[in-house]
């Protein structure tokens, strides 16, 4: 199973002269040559010249289903008509004015019209910008500074929020980090509300935070009933609940998880589709816990009396452009319906073809997510009845797969035209049946190469 230098690698080397000559370049001045860890390949990564609703096509011609979806991103996929006519426009209108703008009027309208907890909206420029104001924002509105976190929950490449991501969870997931800065987070294993009733009883929790649809983008899901605890003992305690919806905001319904699940947080925070698959972020709160960012707080004994808020981009024009026709699309409903039964239908076909290869592993999700799961037998467990891996199953069980996934499948599905990002992919109102054929079709060739070389395991 560590075999490296497998024919399926060598097929990959041979087959992407074009992006092995890009990433010799991009060594010579990107230190690790991606500009995303999840975007790093041995031998080298791909390079894309063009995509268009669900494919793409790499710079030495070959086409792909595509299922990387911009990191989550391209709900309505690639270059959606209307996007791109209204990014168009503004380009020639100005891209930032230095000043407001009647567009972001607009986005925040509806972002407050589709997600329940959002009475009021502040733009950012990322998903990991929107998690660092939310847990300023929490800190500022409850005069506390200790955060909560959950074991395998990932938040971005903020310091305060980057760790215990994979196990073991206490070895430190990168170098870097300021260990001061960490006193003041808390790690707690997922899906148990004793440990956080325990943490909440000393009073002095400013915030706690996770992915509501579960660890890794719903990899390891959550249970309703735990999102319902957890708003619970946050109430009690006067901790903010924030839940990180860079990934199933817009996408698990129109108002999100906390839509989907009917569990309402103080806060969210936003990414991704937000940005209609431009760059942009967003926190979205209960007007009482925003009101911290509003001009004219006094503060307290010399203390500053609001939460402030900077950043070049906030808003800008492009991105409001899209980010609005985005989410009057995501407010039909229609883009899930359809992405939705897509992915399903896709999930089942490659179950089925795990059973017909008699390869160990699993095809799951909510909505419109795909995980894969490639791992021995007793490490793959039966789904539930919703189709999700069992919220108790054990972390460290899973701790092997994205390395599996991520390189021997990745290079595998690469060469059979199909691409997923990690060990997850993300299904959009652009996937069709002819997609969803063809992929399994190609998840079929791409096992059995893997099965060729020993690369995967067998049930039997
Ligand atoms: C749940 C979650 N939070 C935050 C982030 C960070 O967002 P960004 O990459 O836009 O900074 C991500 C990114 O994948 C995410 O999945």
């Amino acid at each position: 199973m560590t075999k490296v230098r497998s024919t399926v690698y060598e097929s990959f080397r041979q087959r992407f002269p074009e992006s092995a000559r890009l990433a010799a370049e991009a060594g010579q001045v990107v230190p690790r040559v991606v500009t995303h860890d999840a975007r790093h390949l041995d031998p080298f990564p791909l390079y894309m010249s063009h995509a268009l609703g669900s494919h793409k096509w790499d710079v030495d011609g070959n086409e792909y289903i595509d299922y990387a979806g911009g990191h989550g991103s391209l709900f309505l996929g690639h270059s959606h008509p209307d996007i791109v006519r209204a990014v168009q426009a503004q380009m020639e209108r100005g891209t930032h004015y230095g000043f407001s703008h009647e567009r972001e009027v607009r986005w925040a309208e509806l972002i407050v019209r589709l997600v329940p907890c959002a009475d009021r909206v502040e733009f950012t420029m990322s998903g990991t910008e929107s998690v660092m104001l939310a847990l300023r924002i929490a800190r500022g509105y409850t005069g506390r500074t200790k955060i909560i976190k959950f074991q395998e929950h990932f938040h971005g490449w903020y310091d305060q929020v980057c760790h215990a991501l994979a196990y073991p969870y206490e070895q430190p997931s990168t170098l870097g980090l300021d260990d001061g800065q960490l006193a003041s987070v808390a790690v707690l294993p997922p899906n148990r509300i004793a440990p956080v009733r325990e943490a909440l009883e000393g009073g002095d929790v400013a915030a706690v935070i996770l992915e509501p649809g579960g660890a890794r983008g719903g990899f390891l899901p959550v249970d309703r009933e735990y999102l319902q605890q957890l708003r619970e003992e946050t109430a009690k305690a006067g901790t903010v609940l924030i839940f990180d919806e860079v990934i199933t905001g817009f996408r698990y319904s129109p108002g999100g998880a906390q839509q989907y699940f009917g569990v309402t947080p103080d806060l969210s925070t936003f990414g991704k589709i937000v940005g209609g698959g431009l760059p942009s972020g967003a926190v979205g709160g209960r007007a009482e816990v925003m009101e911290v960012l509003e001009y004219g707080r006094l503060g307290e004994k010399g203390r500053p009396g609001r939460v402030s808020h900077t950043g070049t981009f906030n808003a800008n024009p492009l991105a409001a452009a899209a980010g609005v026709v985005m989410l009057e699309h995501v407010a039909t409903g229609l883009p899930h319906q359809r992405a939705n039964q897509t992915a399903a239908t896709l999930r089942g076909k490659m179950n089925g073809v795990l059973d017909e290869l008699d390869v160990s592993g699993r095809v799951f999700g909510d909505c419109s997510m795909l995980h894969l799961l490639l791992a021995p037998p007793d490490r793959c467990p039966p789904l539930t009845a919703e189709g999700l891996i069992p919220s108790d199953w054990p972390l460290e069980y899973l701790a092997d797969n994205k390395g599996v996934v991520s390189t021997h499948l990745k290079r595998a599905l690469l060469l059979e035209g199909v691409d997923v990002l990690s060990d997850h992919g993300w299904v959009s109102a652009a996937h069709d049946e002819d997609d969803v054929e063809e992929t399994a079709r190609a998840f079929r060739r791409a096992l059995q190469r893997l099965l060729a070389e020993d690369l995967v395991f067998l049930r039997s």
